[in-house]
């Protein structure tokens, strides 16, 4: 991973989290986890699987107060938020809390396929009536694009919703801005290759496990790298919708960065989740943490592909100013390739387990200000 020369810089501005979950005060997680968001990032698109999750315009206002009141004094951060759909979603509420800007999309995720999804839609059909309002009023709809089911292979569950769920959707709703979140497999990025040459309203976000890692990372501790490998489960790396395998998928994934796709961009998915009570256990939740260093690993993905000159569309400009039409904002950070003084990724980050944790990424950051 060596591949380009101690001290060579790259400079972001515009720095925009295209995904986040920020839990509530009541778990703890929020106040633990924010600084880290604040560290590296500029504005955020929040998460509504909050527990109730936001679904009505009284929980929005109460879920953006809770956060805002969270930001220190003078903070200039963009924070965006969601709605969450369900099979009782009311159409107008949803028109309303847009055009009041509570949230800046809904979004679906599979019942039960993941962190506080039981009132999730039941059959993503059920939400046209709905998608068919949001056309017309021109929200976006961001989708955990997933099919989950006891007769599913959940490595597959990505695949069967783009094949199943993408042609009707599109056929229906030609016009309807969408969000892939967190793409993971070949299938999703064939689908963004062919969404660029024909100009549709398709964005995706990709996470820096997703970018860097393949599934081998589920079951290695440490890394070939340090000289620190061995062989073992580790939750901190599991997260709905699972790595894939390098070949084809991971590496499909690559060329559309490489190439420069500029409907694919920066989304953490940051879940932190109390790494014992929650994660690590029966019924384990999935979700990845990056700490403060989720920059530094996009930055480890870059490097690996050469292609740093997209490095800034990719983190400050493809999601904020093209799916959420956003003006460009103004957080700068500068990473600095560093493999003799790496950065080091805490053991532990209050009960949160972070990807990488205890490991070494050859790159710093610092705020430019
Ligand atoms: O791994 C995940 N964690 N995927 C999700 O869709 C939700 C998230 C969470 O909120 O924990
Ligand atoms: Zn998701
Ligand atoms: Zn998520």
């Amino acid at each position: 991973m060596n591949k380009i020369p101690d001290g060579t810089t790259v400079e972001l501005t515009g720095t925009f989290d295209g995904h986040v979950h920020l839990r509530q005060k009541k778990t703890g997680l929020l106040e633990l986890t924010l600084p880290d968001l604040l560290d590296e990032f500029g504005g955020a698109l929040i998460m509504c699987n909050t527990e109730p999750p936001i679904t009505s315009i009284r929980l929005g206002l109460d879920y953006r107060a809770e956060v805002l009141s969270e930001l220190p004094a003078g903070a200039e951060f963009d924070a965006l938020f969601t709605y969450y759909l369900t099979d009782e979603a009311k159409a107008d509420e949803i028109v309303e809390g847009y055009r009041r800007r509570i949230w800046r999309a809904c979004k679906y995720m599979p019942n039960n396929g993941s962190t506080n999804t039981a009132r999730a839609l039941t059959r993503f059909r059920n939400g046209y009536p709905i998608y068919e309002r949001m056309e017309e009023e021109d929200i976006p709809l961001l989708l955990h694009a997933e099919t989950v089911g006891d007769r599913i292979d959940p490595f597959d569950a990505p695949r069967v919703f783009i094949s199943e769920e993408m042609p009707e959707l599109r056929k229906r709703f030609p016009k309807l801005r969408v969000c892939l979140e967190h793409i993971t497999d070949g299938t999703a990025a064939d689908y963004m290759a062919e969404a660029e040459r024909n100009n549709e309203p398709t964005w995706a976000t990709l996470t820096p496990q997703h970018f860097v890692y393949s599934r081998n990372r589920i079951f290695q501790r440490g890394s070939v790298r340090e000289g620190t490998f061995r062989r073992g489960s580790n939750p901190s790396f599991v997260c709905w919708p699972l790595l894939q395998r390098e070949e084809p998928h991971r590496q499909k994934l690559l060329q559309q960065v490489a190439g420069g796709n500029n409907r694919i961009g920066l989304g953490t998915d940051r879940a932190p989740h109390d790494f014992d009570k929650a994660k690590a256990c029966e019924d384990g939740c999935g979700g990845c943490y990056p700490g403060r260093l989720a920059l530094a690993i996009y930055a480890m993905g870059f490097e690996a592909i050469g292609s740093f000159e997209h490095f800034q569309n990719f983190a400050c400009r493809n999601i904020p100013c093209g799916l959420y039409r956003l003006p460009p904002g103004k957080k700068k950070i500068r990473l600095t390739k560093c493999a003799a003084r790496p950065s080091t990724m805490p053991e532990k980050i209050g009960e949160v387990v972070p990807i990488l944790h205890g490991e070494k990424i050859p790159w710093r950051e610092e705020a430019v200000c």
